[in-house]
Formats: C-alpha cells, sequence, structure tokens
C-alpha cells in the first residue's frame, strides 16, 4: 500500500487515466448550470450529464478530472466516522467509448498495482447488480471481475438499492454499478454479511457506473443509444484507507483544518466525546461554507436555497465553536486553514478568498450576537420546565426564533440534547398569528383551520393529505407537515424542505395525487390510542396535545395520517388537483397553494 498525500492521489488519478487516452478536465461549478433539480453538484457525473445523454464533448470521448461535490442529507450524522458534507470525487468517463471489460481492468489496475495505489488484492471484495424488471443480472461484470482473479466469494450480486447509480435529479442516465470495497480488520457481522450491511467490515472506496438507460418522468427507464461509462473515487476515504486513518477526519487533509480549531479553541482532537464531535463538526461545516462562497458563483448566506444551507453550516459551526470555547472571529482562521490546505487544486478559493472571509465574518456576528442571549433564554427555559413537561410548546419556541433568530432546527437541536422535544407544530401556528397579525385581515381564513365542514373543504382536506403522501414519496419520507390552512377556494400546506421544489416536482406531484384521485380511493376512518395510530404508521406528531384517543384517516394504500377531519368519502369526488404556487414561507419550509378543479 503506498503512503501518499491527497495532493499525490489527485496527481496520480489523473495522470492514469491520461495514460489510457483520458484528457483531463477541470471540475465545474458546485451550483449547477442549467439545472434547477438540484442545489449542488452532488457527484463527478452531474455537470456531464448533457454528454451522457449524447452530446459531443470538445475533450473527446474519454475523461477524467476532480470534482468538488456538496451533499447535505446527511448533515445530522456529520460527526461520525465517514459523513461529511463537502467531498470530492475524482472520476474517469467514457462517453460510448470503452464499457465494462476496460472500466474493469483499469480500476483494478490503479487499486493494486504496485506503480499506483498497490492494495492487496486480497483485501479487495466487489458487489455487481443482481438484476430486476428494469435491466438484467450482470454476469458480464462478473466474469470481468472472475477474470482479474477475484473468487467468487469476494463478488457479492445486490438489489437496485445497492448497485444502481442515477439519475442525479428526477430524470435522466443511469445505471447498474459495480463498487468497490477494501475489506477492514472488523470481523463478518453474520453468515450474511456482505457489503450491503454496513456494519464496517466493507468501507466503499469506488463505484463504477455503466450508464444505459436514461429515466423518464413516468419511472420508465429506456435504453440510451451511446453507452457510458461514469466512474466515482471519493478522495477523503481513499486517502484515509491508504494513510491508515481509522476516520476522514484523521488524514492529511484535514489535518491543518483541525489543528487551527485545535489553536483556536485550546482543546484537543484526542480529548474524544462530545469536543471531538464538535471539532469535526466545525471542520466539515467550515470546509463545506468554504467551498461554497469561494466558488466562482459567489454564493451568500440567505433565508432560500443555496443562502440557505450555507446560513445553516456556518450557524451549526458557530454553535459547535461556542460549545468548545472558541473565541468569537475565529471561524475565519478556520477558513484560512481551508484555503491554504486547497490552493492549488482549487484556486478559486485564494482568487475569492476576500468574499469568503467578509461573508463568514458577517453571518457569525449576525449570529453570535443573538446566540447568546439566545442561549440564555434557552437554558432559563429549561429550568422552568423543571422536568414537569419534555416539551418546549410552540409559542416558547416561537420567541426563540422571533427574538433570537434560531432557526427551528437549532431550538430542536438543542432541545434533543437535553433530551426535549419541541412542539414544532405549535411553532408554525404562532407563526401563521403572528403573520397573519401583520398583515391587512384576511377574512377567508377558517378559524382553526378545521372548523368548515362544507364538502369543499372536506375535499381540500383529503386532497391536503394526497399531497403530503406524494412530497414524501417524491422528494424524502422526512418531509412532515408544518402548517395548513384551507379555505372553500383552496388549500396552503407547508412543509420542511431546504429548497425550491422544481417545476418538474411539482407536476410529478400534481400526476401522483391525480393518480390517488382517479383510482377513487376509499377515505376510511378509525378511532384508536395515540399508540395504536402510532404503531399503524400513521402520521401525526406525537405529543400529549392530542387527547386519548385519535382519529386516523387511511386513504387507501396511499396515506395514513391522524387528523381531526373533516374529509371526503372516496377520493373521486377531489375533481382534478391543481398545484398554483410554490414558494418559500420561512426558512427551510416551502408553501405550497392548490385547488381543486370540478370541470
Ligand atoms: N456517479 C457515481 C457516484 O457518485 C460514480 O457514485
Amino acid at each position: 500500500m503506498k503512503q501518499l498525500t491527497s495532493e499525490q492521489l489527485r496527481t496520480m488519478y489523473l495522470d492514469f487515466f491520461a495514460k489510457k487516452g483520458h484528457a483531463v478536465i477541470s471540475g465545474a461549478s458546485l451550483i449547477p448550470e442549467n439545472d434547477p433539480t438540484v442545489l449542488f453538484t452532488t457527484a463527478g457525473m452531474h455537470p456531464l450529464v448533457p454528454y451522457l445523454l449524447g452530446a459531443k464533448h470538445p475533450m473527446g470521448t474519454r475523461l477524467t478530472d476532480v470534482q468538488k461535490c456538496v451533499r447535505t442529507g446527511d448533515i445530522d450524522e456529520v460527526g461520525d466516522n465517514s459523513h461529511c458534507t463537502f467531498f470530492e470525487m475524482l472520476g474517469n468517463w467514457s462517453l460510448g467509448d470503452y464499457f465494462k471489460k476496460e472500466a474493469i481492468e483499469w480500476s483494478w489496475e490503479f487499486l493494486t498495482s504496485p506503480d499506483y495505489l498497490g492494495l492487496d488484492p486480497e483485501h479487495l471484495a466487489v458487489s455487481v447488480f443482481a438484476g430486476d424488471e428494469n435491466a438484467p443480472r450482470d454476469t458480464e461484470s462478473f466474469e470481468h471481475w472472475r477474470r482479474m482473479g477475484l473468487p467468487e466469494e469476494r463478488i457479492f450480486f445486490l438489489p437496485k438499492e445497492n448497485n444502481w447509480w442515477g439519475p442525479a435529479g428526477i430524470t435522466g442516465p443511469c445505471g447498474p454499478d459495480t463498487e468497490m470495497f477494501l475489506i477492514t480488520d472488523k470481523e463478518p457481522c453474520g453468515p450474511d454479511c456482505s457489503p450491503a450491511c454496513d456494519c464496517g467490515r466493507y468501507l466503499e472506496i469506488w463505484n463504477d457506473v455503466f450508464m444505459q438507460y436514461n429515466k423518464q418522468a413516468d419511472g420508465s427507464f429506456v435504453p440510451l443509444e451511446q453507452k457510458n461509462v461514469d466512474t466515482g473515487m471519493g478522495l477523503d476515504r481513499t486517502i484515509a484507507v491508504l494513510q491508515g486513518a481509522p476516520c476522514v477526519y484523521e488524514s492529511d487533509v484535514f489535518a491543518p483544518i483541525i489543528a487551527s480549531i485545535e489553536r483556536l479553541s485550546g482543546h484537543t482532537y484526542a480529548e474524544g466525546g462530545e469536543v471531538q464531535r464538535a471539532i469535526r463538526i466545525i471542520a466539515d461545516h467550515i470546509r463545506c461554507a468554504t467551498f461554497i462562497m469561494g466558488d466562482d458563483k459567489g454564493m451568500a448566506p440567505s433565508n432560500v436555497d443555496q443562502g440557505y444551507v450555507l446560513r445553516r453550516l456556518i450557524r451549526r459551526a458557530v454553535r459547535f465553536g461556542m460549545q468548545i470555547q472558541m473565541p468569537e472571529h475565529a471561524l475565519e482562521e478556520v477558513a484560512k486553514a481551508v484555503i491554504e490546505k486547497y490552493k492549488d487544486a482549487y484556486p478559486e478559493l485564494v482568487r475569492n478568498q476576500n468574499f469568503v472571509l467578509t461573508e463568514l465574518n458577517k453571518e457569525e456576528a449576525k449570529f453570535a450576537k443573538t446566540l447568546k442571549q439566545g442561549t440564555k433564554e434557552f437554558e432559563k427555559l429549561v429550568r422552568q420546565l423543571d422536568g414537569k413537561t419534555q416539551q418546549i410548546d410552540g409559542a416558547q419556541a416561537f420567541h426563540l426564533y422571533d427574538t433570537f433568530g434560531f432557526p427551528i432546527e437549532l431550538t430542536c437541536e438543542m432541545a434533543a440534547e437535553q433530551g426535549l422535544t419541541v412542539d414544532e407544530k405549535g411553532f408554525e401556528q404562532c407563526f401563521a398569528e403572528h403573520k397573519k397579525k401583520s398583515q391587512a385581515g384576511s377574512t377567508q381564513r377558517f378559524k382553526g383551520g378545521l372548523a368548515d365542514t362544507t364538502e369543499a373543504s372536506a375535499q381540500l382536506h383529503t386532497a391536503t393529505h394526497l399531497l403530503l403522501a406524494s412530497l414524501r414519496k417524491l422528494l424524502g419520507d422526512d418531509i412532515f407537515q408544518r402548517g395548513s390552512n384551507i379555505t372553500a377556494e383552496r388549500l396552503r400546506f407547508d412543509f420542511n424542505f431546504g429548497r425550491k421544489v422544481t417545476r418538474e416536482e411539482l407536476d410529478q406531484i400534481e400526476t401522483m395525487v391525480n393518480d390517488a384521485i382517479r383510482r377513487d380511493l376509499e377515505v376510511q376512518c378509525e378511532e384508536m390510542t395515540v399508540d395504536e395510530a402510532r404503531d399503524a404508521g400513521a402520521l401525526g406528531i406525537f405529543n400529549d396535545k392530542y387527547g386519548d384517543r385519535v382519529k386516523v384517516y387511511t386513504i387507501g394504500d396511499v396515506s395514513k395520517e391522524i387528523c381531526g377531519g373533516p374529509h371526503a368519502h372516496r377520493t373521486g369526488e377531489l375533481g382534478r388537483f391543481k398545484i398554483k404556487k410554490e414558494e418559500s414561507s420561512s426558512s427551510g419550509v416551502r408553501r405550497i397553494k392548490a385547488v381543486l378543479i370540478h370541470e
């Protein structure tokens, strides 16, 4: 195994593929061009989508690069051994040129040859696609790996969940993949231990995707005329493996960044526990924020889209900084350490250094000013609860938001650290009331949202449940209701989501709701205890605000929610569902207005 630095690994990878006839291209911006379906570039293939779909690339049919990427879906996991919000992906592409044979041979050569990474072949395992209704079992890749000398027992056939990649958005190029794993010293977790079980024995380091299909908006997979290869090797992970580091934070990449945090805080990473977690979170978040602000597109913190992600990253870093006694304005020094470490590979960071530091300081100052007071207020609140209840109520959470600029996510996080919950629904109600007070009286609203029993509002209630179910199905089941208001004309629905929902996504959601309407599903209502509702998988906010018994509305196989009603009897009564507007409601909360059209 080679001892390499991260700088050497980047160069070695690009040189290797240049020798195999690949043009070395520069990575793209972190902010996708012409792609409203995602906020950030999330993989090396992402900026290359038009070429994977057949457009001619000016540099030819074999390309290689290092691409900076951001994925914030797992932001709450940051601080463990492997999750980061920013990462670099080393990649090589065939645009209708070579396919499985060469991709696998070259991956194997790069991983095992003493001239390159020199990993012990005995410590490598791979997975290949097991096949399903969309694509056949990938016996071809299996045979190529066998030819490389990998024994059958280290080639795992896995389903789509594990061995399929893409598309980056909702539609686009995708296909089966073969993934490469380093086998660690961890014992197998059981007789069925495999790269699919996440027990830590198998560490993924590279993924070769064989892009043969174009996924359509209707969910079907149409074969691509041009067969492509898209590969991605995570630089942080691979370098950690090569340096024998037990986790991504302990390679040369993070060393100077963590050293700067240690210097500023007076704490050491080696202290472990919560201090170590805080140091990791600050290192990750400031690295990511530095790259977002340091991109030539110049993103600044704000309340929407990329700016909101940035704001969350910086505010979390400030808070964890306070936990380990970092002085004010210290984050600037951490950002400088990031820029220094990456300046050769990413000269834009140096170009945009002033912007990065200015915006970071501005945001830090803005937040730090109120955070201290807010934290005191929060602690006072916790003392007042005095073990009598385990919940911060909506008005209290709203006070923290309104007076101290605490995003609701932050209040929830701080509450969770104390073993408390937050009445998020109550927060939204306060939020809505506050908004109402500050607007000229709008007379159409029904008090409490659920008082009207006309047919129209019953139908809109049912449509609201179908809407939530569709949002969760399309955009992720971490979406929950944050507010709902129904007039006789329209529904208005607020939900947590960190970016704009694209027009294509709204179209798909409309289609999903209208499909459920067309199926004329029965809307059933049952009374049960809160525990029974929870066990039945009903959506709802489980706190003592509900009485002993609650109503659970079930709409066919689509939705199950706790709700006061009233509802339509069957979805067929609803007419045609149409989304009129999608907009931001507050930080991290989106709002949809929709109507039912009876033609
Ligand atoms: N696009 C593939 C991935 O991100 C290589 O894993």
